[in-house]
């Protein structure tokens, strides 16, 4: 992967990365195609990280499908798959481990232990792997790609961070690897973390600025959902993710089935 990277970065040429774990759906495809537009060449990779998996977590069932991914990433004009073997990334000895503090320990990081520093791991081998100009994450994952800028900051990492806004489904439901699970009844319930953000961004730009009056919006319709288990549903600010602030946040199961989302209130909720 280096090899190829270095002969583009001698041609003169840019280098775009999006990193993802395979199981490809539309939100995937939004990242390639910003990276398409501003990179000369696009590298994604599809890696299942097992470090950023807790024990319990869905790591062995979690959905691959390498010839579906193949077929998507080729024609989305991807220019490179980097498919490393977990034996390559972590092979035995492996001891070290990024950890990034602050950002990373509330919310997710409070509710998965271990998940973030199996992230930015993960992360900063692929950039040492590509050594892209520019790395594109989604908008999804937004205390994520918190961490992933923190860590780039603090480390002087020689890459831009670009975070590409959440792609949903018509009725708003954020696309995910993990929707697959949901059972019929289930999927018809998940609507109600979306409609719960829309609620908040309603009334944030009618001007409610009380932080109670806003998270009670962001639950109203999660409390009327008998399948949803709200793990936590907070208003916090977007770099520290502690409250209070203005990006609204959720994290919901449904049975087995874990789902997260955010808006930021002072923006229309799409659709
Ligand atoms: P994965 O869940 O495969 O997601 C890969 C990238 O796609 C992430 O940056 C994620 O935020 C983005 N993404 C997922 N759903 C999206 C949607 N509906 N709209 C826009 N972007 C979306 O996140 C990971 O993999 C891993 O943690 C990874 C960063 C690859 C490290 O292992």
């Amino acid at each position: 992967m280096l090899d190829a990277s270095r002969r583009w970065r001698h041609e003169g040429k840019s280098i775009g990365l999006v990193p993802t774990m395979g199981a490809l759906h539309a939100g995937h495809l939004s990242l390639v195609d910003a990276a398409r537009r501003e990179n000369d060449v696009v590298v994604a990779s599809a890696f299942v990280n097992p470090i950023q998996f807790g024990p319990g977590e869905d790591f062995e069932r979690y959905p691959r499908d390498p010839d579906h991914d193949a077929a998507l990433f080729a024609r989305a004009e991807v220019d490179a798959v980097y498919r490393p073997s977990t034996q390559a990334m972590y092979p035995s000895g492996a001891s070290t481990r990024v950890h990034v503090s602050g950002v990373s320990e509330p919310l997710e990081g409070e509710a998965r232990p271990g998940h973030f520093e199996g992230v930015a791991t993960v992360v900063t081998k692929l950039f040492a792997a590509v050594e892209p100009d520019r790395a594109y994450f989604g908008q999804k994952d937004a205390q994520q790609a918190a961490v992933v800028k923190r860590l780039v900051s603090d480390l002087d990492l020689p890459v831009e961070i670009r975070i590409v806004p959440t792609v949903r489904e018509p009725d708003g439901l954020a696309l995910s690897s993990r929707n697959v699970y949901l059972t019929p009844d289930e999927r018809r319930g998940a609507v109600a973390l979306s409609s719960g953000l829309r609620a908040a961004a309603e009334a944030y730009a009618a001007g409610e600025r009380r932080h109670n009056v806003l998270r009670a919006a962001l639950l109203s319709r999660l409390d009327a959902e008998p399948l949803a288990q709200v793990e936590y549903a907070e208003i916090v600010d977007p770099e520290t993710f502690l409250a209070p602030g203005r990006l609204a946040v959720l994290a919901v199961r449904f049975g087995k089935t874990r789902l997260i989302d955010n808006h930021d209130l002072g923006k229309a909720f799409p659709g």
